[in-house]
């Protein structure tokens, strides 16, 4: 990590402490809103581009050289980490990651073996590489959550319901539980590896956990989401929880140890730190498709979730969930420059 990092806005923020102005950082930066990483991408498949370093470090970097943002994230996919340990997957353009066979049983839990820095040296190498180049700007580390990669692996591909997710959850508890149990194992390591090269904050993505009920979440989800918490404090590194839909939750995201918990739109950030409670700091909330409406539109709801901001502890500007493809990069540049600008 790069000793200045530790006095930079975002994790500053992400500590609760003062901050000369609101950091932001958007989800997605890096990806297909922008014409840089369209054309770097044009020839190479998304899980090729995530196995090679120097094209990794190129698109990290790409976001932060044309918006200034105040941190960068790692880029990657939430299932490199599954398809170094071997899972036949792929990530299919337009549609996301699909898994050849998918995993319904016992037998098929053997493919999910513990994950080594072996099994990612590029990942190591473009870790090392960005914290370099980055200086005093913030590498975010991130990883897939036990309950999102277990409905890619269980359904075969992206769901609208979970159907076969939930089916194995309430139906075969002792399976899925020995099946969260192997994907905390790999995303712990994956994580701690992130960390140990040089990442300054590591964010967990448990994107479609906003399916689950609270009560299911305590008894089939939680046990995980702690331990991977637990098992990340002695790197002194924030730790950020992420997820859509999550609004029931939010109480039990706090509860599962996180420093900084994300929110979707759905939830005023006001309303949001009642729900998490006291001493986390709260990342969020724009809806990404107020983007693509006239730029006075966004500014207004810009400074509403800015000033709903204040409400938090600490409060990391971002969307409510990743850059739409079709976003005008130049909304997202007017848009850091007014967080910079705006009085905290
Ligand atoms: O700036 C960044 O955030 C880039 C790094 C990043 C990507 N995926 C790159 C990517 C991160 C942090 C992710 C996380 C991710 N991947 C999540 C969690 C965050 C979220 O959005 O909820 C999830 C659920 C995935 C699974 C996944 N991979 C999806 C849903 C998709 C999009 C499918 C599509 O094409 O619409 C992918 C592919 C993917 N991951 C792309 C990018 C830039 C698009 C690949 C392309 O260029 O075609």
């Amino acid at each position: 990590m790069h000793p200045d990092t530790a006095d930079s806005p975002f994790i500053r923020a992400c500590h609760r402490l003062p901050v000369p102005h609101t950091p932001v950082w958007y989800m997605r930066q890096a990806g297909r809103s922008l014409p840089e990483y369209r054309a770097l991408r044009a020839d190479v498949p998304m899980l090729e581009a995530c196995a090679t370093p120097d094209l990794i470090v190129e698109i990290t970097m790409q976001p932060v050289r044309r918006y200034g943002v105040d941190a960068a994230i790692f880029f990657s996919d939430i299932v490199v980490p599954l398809k170094a340990i071997g899972v036949d997957l792929d990530i299919k353009p337009g549609v996301g990651p699909v898994v050849d066979t998918p995993i319904r049983d016992e037998a098929a839990l053997r493919v999910l073996r513990p994950l080594t820095p072996d099994d990612v040296p590029y990942v190591t190498e473009a870790v090392q590489s960005l914290v370099k180049e980055l200086g005093p700007t913030p590498l975010i580390g991130f990883a897939g959550a036990p309950f999102t990669l277990a409905s890619y692996l269980i359904e075969g591909g992206p769901s609208k319901n979970h159907d076969h997710t939930k089916a194995m959850m309430y139906g075969e508890p002792a399976l899925w539980h020995a099946l969260m149990e192997r994907l905390t194992v790999i995303t712990l390591s994956y994580l701690r590896l992130q960390a140990e090269a040089g990442a300054s904050a590591l964010q967990l993505f448990d994107s479609w956990v906003g399916a689950v009920a609270p009560a299911d979440y305590r008894e089939f989800v939680l046990p995980y989401t702690s331990r991977l918490f637990a098992g990340l404090a002695d790197l002194n590194v924030p730790r950020i929880h992420f997820g859509v839909g999550t609004g029931e939750l939010l109480g039990l995201l706090g509860e599962a140890g996180a420093d900084v918990v994300g929110v979707d739109w759905r939830v005023p950030l006001d309303e949001a730190a009642r729900r998490v409670g006291p001493g986390k700091a709260l990342q969020g909330n724009l809806d990404p498709a107020v983007l693509l409406a006239p730029w006075d539109v966004a500014e207004r709801r810009a400074r509403d979730v800015l000033a709903r901001g204040r409400a938090a502890e600490g409060h990391v500007f971002n969307l409510g969930h990743g850059v739409l493809p079709t976003t005008d990069p130049d909304q997202l540049a007017r848009l850091t420059g007014l967080i910079h600008e705006t009085a905290v």
